[in-house]
């Protein structure tokens, strides 16, 4: 495409030999005799103006002040401007100034050509650039769009799943009906009272609500058995957290979930199960979960007892304190008084 070039002297002379030289080499020239006139080109034709060529001293506005006004109003047009022969500080002023180049005067016609094709072809590269720049956000911008877009679907999907399981484990066991959800309620308590991150307090919600789902692997006989167990029943009851973990394992979106599952029955003292874990060395997250689970377990009707009273249930949890449960976790739950829930 032919570039159109503005140059604006108020020498006719210095103009005519610019035109000829310029549309020699096969550019379009509109030539201005001062300030005003290439203001006037600047407003029809801003838009297709390749480069200026700008005299410093003309009458009327200068140079610079037009330099100025073009760099404020037209920013992607480069501008070259003319000095007086080896006024050097005045060239430096320019390209300070925001002047692409300087020429001196009297132009040479190969100094002309060979500053124009290098300031067009360095502004065409920018333009790209920018053009380049504002595609990639564009893109960054759609891309992170969908990728918000797709972890809110997840984030539904993953909530509804953890609902239809809390629904299967509640179905399963008749008498743990809404256990899961106060379960999750606690510790979620207990999690904000210890200042854990949002992230944290979500995998404590998540495991909180499946940490039985381990029950489905339990017949309903004897999970709801009303006479005490046998050994071997109490043997597959203590399986649960295992059944759990193997349910879930192949579930990428629950695997944050997979310690409380297998640990939520643990106890602080080392005698829980199933791995005999102690101390701080079993999760947090399962040791917030175990005390959860067994004071609302206390506190509602069981198959083979009726609920306890919350006074007699939060004896029971003192009592435990340092030995089935965490007693730093403990304090927090009485000193919060988590058990008015
Ligand atoms: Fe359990």
């Amino acid at each position: 495409m032919v570039k159109h070039i503005v140059t604006t002297d108020d020498d006719p002379a210095i103009r005519k030999v610019l035109q000829l030289m310029l549309k020699k080499e096969g550019y379009d020239v509109t030539t201005c005799k001062d300030g005003s006139e290439l203001e006037e080109v600047l407003n029809s034709q801003g838009d297709e103006i390749d480069l200026i060529l700008l005299d410093i001293k003309m009458p009327g506005l200068s140079g610079f002040e037009l330099l100025e006004i073009i760099r404020h109003g037209y920013p992607h047009i480069p501008i070259v401007m003319l000095t007086a022969f080896n006024d050097l500080d005045t060239g430096m002023k320019a390209i300070r100034s925001g002047a692409s180049d300087y020429l001196a005067k009297p132009v040479r016609r190969d100094e002309l050509i060979a500053c124009v094709q290098r300031v067009i072809s360095k502004s065409e590269l920018q333009q790209n650039l920018t053009e380049e720049k504002k595609q990639y956000l564009a893109y960054q911008k759609e891309l992170e769009e969908k990728l918000s877009q797709t972890m809110h679907t997840l984030k539904d999907t993953t909530r509804a799943t953890l609902e239809a399981f809390s629904e299967t484990i509640e179905q399963k066991d008749a008498y743990t009906k809404g256990h899961c959800n106060r379960v999750r309620d606690i510790c979620v308590s207990i999690g904000r009272a210890l200042n854990l991150s949002e992230d944290a307090i979500q995998i404590l919600e998540g495991g909180a609500i499946l940490h039985d789902i381990g029950k489905i692997g339990i017949p309903e006989q004897i999970l709801n058995k009303e006479s005490s167990l046998d050994s071997e029943e109490e043997q597959l009851i203590r399986m649960h957290p295992v059944f759990g973990e193997r349910i879930i394992i192949h579930i990428n979106q629950f695997q944050p979930y997979r310690t409380i599952i297998r640990s939520h029955h643990e106890r602080f003292d080392g005698k829980g199960y199933p791995d005999g874990l102690k101390g701080k060395n079993i999760p947090l997250e399962a040791r917030i979960v175990a005390l959860a689970d067994s004071f609302d377990a206390m506190t509602t009707d069981r198959a083979y007892r009726a609920a306890l009273p919350v006074e007699i249930a939060v004896e029971e949890i003192k009592l435990c304190s340092g030995a089935q449960f965490d007693p730093e976790l403990v304090d927090i739950f009485l000193d919060n008084e988590i058990y008015l829930l």
